[in-house]
């Protein structure tokens, strides 16, 4: 009996650790230098990239079971929520040299590797905006 519960309990932590980790390493992504700098802003790129893939659960707007436990002040409705934690979300579901993270979004539809290497690039030249 003993031996059944410890095989259980060695199972249950078996199955945790092959999930992926939610932190990945740094993509350190680069953004390009001027002259040519980055064409992406929040306007062209950050808003309609969080509207498609976050914003279903990291909105400001949602709270309690709506959120679907994403983590509180992690809201990516504004592009103040989204500076805030810029470094998290390039750990979670950026793409660059070092690496591919795509611990987010959890499930449904996700970001093209392309749009994952923009969101890095976005996130490395600081998430700017239109001026
Ligand atoms: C289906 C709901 C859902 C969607 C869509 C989603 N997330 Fe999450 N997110 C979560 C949950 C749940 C957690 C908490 C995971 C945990 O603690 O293990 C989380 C955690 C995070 C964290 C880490 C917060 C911390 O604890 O530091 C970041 C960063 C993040 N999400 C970014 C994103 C980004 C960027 C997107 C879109 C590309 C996204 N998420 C889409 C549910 C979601």
């Amino acid at each position: 009996m003993a031996l059944i519960r410890i095989t259980a309990v060695v199972m249950l932590v078996l199955v945790g650790c092959t999930e992926e980790p939610l932190y990945g390493p740094p993509t350190e992504s680069m953004c390009p230098p001027p002259p040519t700098g980055t064409a992406l802003t929040y306007e062209n790129f950050g808003k309609p990239f969080m509207e498609a893939y976050c914003t279903r659960c990291h909105d400001s707007k949602l709270v309690g079971a709506a959120r679907h436990g994403a983590t509180s002040f992690h809201d990516f409705d504004t592009l103040f929520g989204i500076k805030a934690v810029k470094a998290h979300i390039d750990l979670t579901s950026a793409s660059g040299p070092a690496a591919t993270n795509t611990s987010m979004p959890p499930d449904g539809k996700q970001p093209s590797l392309e749009e994952r290497e923009q969101l890095g690039e976005w996130i490395a030249c600081g998430v700017p905006s239109d001026p």
